[in-house]
């Protein structure tokens, strides 16, 4: 099963016959404004990297982790997860049945994993599962991405709970929680209470260098030092371990890149509103979700405009990346022609 993501501009632009360099491309949740790439020294490009003490310090203080670890992108460990569990929790090898609890809607990789691993899914949305099974998985996506949804602590408190009780292995995307006030987050609650807890952190949208492909886990310490051993020495490439050892400590910029993001995403939500004004709109600081009747076709429509936004897997709405300004006033001008 191929999973459709944003960011396929080649493809889309040849199924519409418009040149890629003339779309609009706000199809992916990733920041339109980029942390500037420091002067990257020779022997990081020359050396095989290393994960320096450094830069788990300073992915500690960014997170509020107490055990933390880069991956090649929190995608790594999403598909790994599956084997790594059914080699820790010794009861779900003779497990006839293994049970995984997903979120409805969601990034689709998840799903993907554990099905491809052999495991029953089971499908929950708005409330989260509290009738689960033994030994089983729960994912939940916090914020969700496409539909911007939040849980709080005290849901997230309780799930552990039932998870505790179930000996369930409990994962939590965050992939978008950098927008968030730091209270937002579930990594200060992970505790020694319960040791199968895994937070995953994506760099690449908040920061927006996707291409670099580094995300970083934070969990307990047993699960620290499995997904270490795990994912080797040499996944990540140490020009990206380079640049997020210092993305992360760069507070001002950190603070920056959360005011404009917030401030496009509100143009973008009042231009939205404009012209459709019957639709559900929901928004965040990286991406604006529309939900319509018709989202098929304004899909249609705004491709042959060469915009090019994200149709659900539902079908059933857009979600559409912040534009810079520049695009900003790009969009407006197409919306106009277009609608
Ligand atoms: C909710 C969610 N989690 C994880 C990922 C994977 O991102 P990355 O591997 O870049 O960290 C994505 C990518 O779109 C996502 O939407």
């Amino acid at each position: 099963m191929a999973i459709i993501h944003g960011g396929q501009l080649s493809k889309v632009a040849k199924q519409f016959g418009i040149p890629e360099q003339e779309w609009l491309d706000l199809s992916t949740g990733i920041a339109p404004f980029s942390y500037t790439i420091p002067e990257i020294p020779e022997k990081i490009w020359q050396d095989l990297p290393t994960i320096s003490p450094s830069l788990i310090t300073a992915a500690q203080g960014y997170y509020q982790a107490e055990f933390c670890w880069p991956v090649a992108g929190s995608q790594q460990l999403i598909e790994k997860l599956p084997s790594l569990w059914n080699d820790k929790n010794s009861a779900i090898k003779s497990a006839q049945v293994k049970h995984a609890y997903l979120p409805k809607v969601g990034y689709k990789e998840h799903q993907r994993a554990w099905s491809l691993a052999g495991y029953q899914l089971h499908f929950y949305q708005g409330v989260l599962p509290d009738n689960i099974e033994k030994n089983s998985v729960v994912v939940v996506i916090n914020p969700n991405n496409p539909l911007t949804d939040t849980f709080s602590i005290q849901q997230l408190t309780q799930l552990r709970k039932h998870c505790q009780q179930q000996q369930a292995l409990l994962i939590i995307d965050e992939a978008f929680a950098d927008i968030f006030p730091p209270e937002f987050s579930f990594i200060p609650h992970i505790n020694n209470e319960y040791e199968d807890l895994i937070v995953l952190r994506s760099f690449g949208k908040f920061f927006g260098l996707a291409g670099i492909r580094i995300g970083f886990v934070c969990t307990t310490e047993i699960w620290r030092d499995i997904i270490k051993e795990s994912i080797g020495p040499w996944s990540i490439n140490g020009p990206a371990l380079f640049i997020a050892e210092q993305a992360l400590q760069d507070i001002s910029w950190q603070i920056l890149q959360k005011d404009r993001l917030q401030s496009q995403s509100e143009k973008m939500h009042q231009l939205l509103l404009t012209y459709f004004p019957t639709a559900r709109i929901k928004t965040n600081a990286l991406f604006v979700t529309v939900f319509m009747e018709n989202a098929k076709q304004i899909y249609q429509r705004l491709c042959e405009s060469a915009v090019y936004v994200r149709l659900t897997d539902e079908q059933d709405a857009l979600r559409i990346g912040i534009a810079e300004p520049k695009q900003f006033i790009e969009l407006k001008s197409i919306l106009i022609i277009s609608l």
